[in-house]
């Protein structure tokens, strides 16, 4: 039996209660209509309302997002260092937030938070870099630390454990490592005189040049902590970021000095030849809690000894200056650098000079009136002088010291009465 296809539309009945559509309503009496219903009981004024209430928050709401973020804005005291003077900020426009999040004007749309950055600190478990993870675990980050311990330690960072936003990874920056981040912090450099002899050299050029191509194989802005040794005994006073420096390149100290300063040439080789994004802060002398004991650093070694009831040991005649930036303030104006959009180099370093006689006095002061001092004979190629001009980091990263030496130190006095003489004892003295 063949297969056809039977029309069947005839046996259908037109049902008598077929739907037979309005005829459509004149349009003006709808729109008559909607304007009587929005004009009884004042709900045209709850609309008007509605609508400048959602304006203003599109206005300030973005703009106060977008400034937060940089890192927890508040004013920096001596009370409480980890506050931020409060000014205006420049917009990050860093690789995973940014350009795709922020309009041109820096706000973000609302109800887009602020994306955490990944972020590597070499050397982050020492001094500097432990206060830098410090600002950027509050601020909202996840940090991988990378150190291998040299003079760095645990406790600086014990009380990041078991965040899941922090990881420690042991580990020398001279062998390479792959890590996907947004930004590397490269502090790791053996520091103090008593531990730089031990081959900074190879840490600043292999070191340096295995972040440089961390940076450069996945994208991230790299950060050098370079340091104001790269002038050597400068011959010009204070010292402008144009100066090249007067460094011995065979004495005791060139291990450490050349070794910055190859790092930052690799660093700008990196930036002109693979156009990897970087930074060059060029730190002065800073000290603060967490500094290692007796590491031969003039402000550690004053407060020890003092602290001890030793005598102050001033190397030569003691009219060598250096000026001395609390660590608080530098991590602010390293945080500023990263975000920012200049290069460097910048000079960051608090410009108020003392002679190492006047900061022993002034550790008298602070700590024990009775303290002798007895004079040494100075070591090699010690630079007479050293004051930063801080002009450049004042106008382009709006960022200046605000922690005088006199307010300074009691802040890492408690935290070395506590490491030299241990909880019990410290707190008896104090
Ligand atoms: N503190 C200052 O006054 C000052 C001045 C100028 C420059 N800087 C620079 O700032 C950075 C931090 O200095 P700091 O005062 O905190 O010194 P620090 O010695 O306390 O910290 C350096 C950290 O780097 C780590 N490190 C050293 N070699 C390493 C390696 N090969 N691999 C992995 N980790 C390594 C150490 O264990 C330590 O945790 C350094 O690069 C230093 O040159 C500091």
């Amino acid at each position: 039996m063949g297969t056809e296809m039977i029309y069947r539309g005839h046996d259908s009945q037109t049902p008598s209660h077929a739907y037979t559509p309005k005829p459509p309503k004149p349009w003006l009496s709808s729109v008559s209509r909607a304007a009587r219903y929005l004009v009884r009981e004042q709900r045209l004024i709850f609309v008007l309302v509605g609508i400048a209430v959602a304006s203003l928050l599109f206005i300030i709401v973005p703009k106060t997002t977008a400034t937060s973020y940089i890192s927890t804005i508040h004013t920096a005291t001596a009370e409480d260092p980890y506050r931020i003077p409060s000014r205006t900020l420049q917009p990050y426009h860093g690789s995973s937030f940014g350009s795709a999040i922020m309009n041109p004007t820096g706000k973000i749309p609302l109800g887009l938070k602020r994306k955490g950055l990944r972020i590597v600190v070499t050397g982050g478990a020492g001094f500097v870099g432990s206060h830098l993870v410090d600002r950027l675990i509050a601020r909202g980050d996840s940090v991988i630390v990378v150190d291998n311990f040299f003079t760095g330690r645990k406790e600086n960072l014990i009380h990041h454990f078991g965040n899941p936003r922090f990881e420690l990874i042991r580990h020398d920056v001279v062998e390479p490592i792959l890590l996907e981040v947004d930004q590397i912090y490269h502090l790791a450099c053996p520091a103090s005189p008593v531990h730089y002899k031990f081959n900074p050299h190879k840490t600043n050029v292999v070191g340096t040049l295995n972040m440089l191509g961390l940076a450069k194989r996945v994208g991230a802005r790299f950060l050098l902590t370079s340091t104001s040794e790269v002038y050597g005994d400068p011959l010009q006073h204070p010292q402008v970021e144009t100066y090249w420096g007067n460094v011995n390149p065979i004495g005791v100290r060139s291990c450490y000095d050349e070794g910055k300063r190859t790092a930052e040439t690799l660093t700008m080789d990196y930036h002109r030849g693979a156009n990897v994004e970087v930074r060059i802060a060029r730190i002065f002398n800073t000290y603060g809690p967490r500094m290692c004991i007796d590491d031969g650093r003039v402000v550690s070694n004053f407060v020890a000894q003092a602290l001890r009831k030793e005598p102050l040991t001033v190397y030569g005649d003691g009219k060598q200056t250096r000026s001395f930036q609390y660590v608080s303030d530098l991590v602010e104006g390293l945080i500023r650098l990263m975000e920012g959009e200049h290069v460097g180099p910048f000079n960051l370093g608090n410009p108020g000079e003392f002679t190492m006689l006047e900061l022993a006095h002034v550790v008298q002061e602070t700590i024990e009136p009775n303290a002798r001092i007895v004079f040494r004979a100075n070591t090699q190629d010690d630079p007479h002088k050293r004051k930063p001009d801080i002009s450049k980091a004042k106008e382009l990263l709006g960022w200046e010291p605000t922690i005088p030496l006199r307010k300074g130190l009691p802040l890492m006095v408690s935290d070395f009465r506590t490491r030299i003489f241990g909880d019990h004892k410290g707190r008896l003295r104090g």
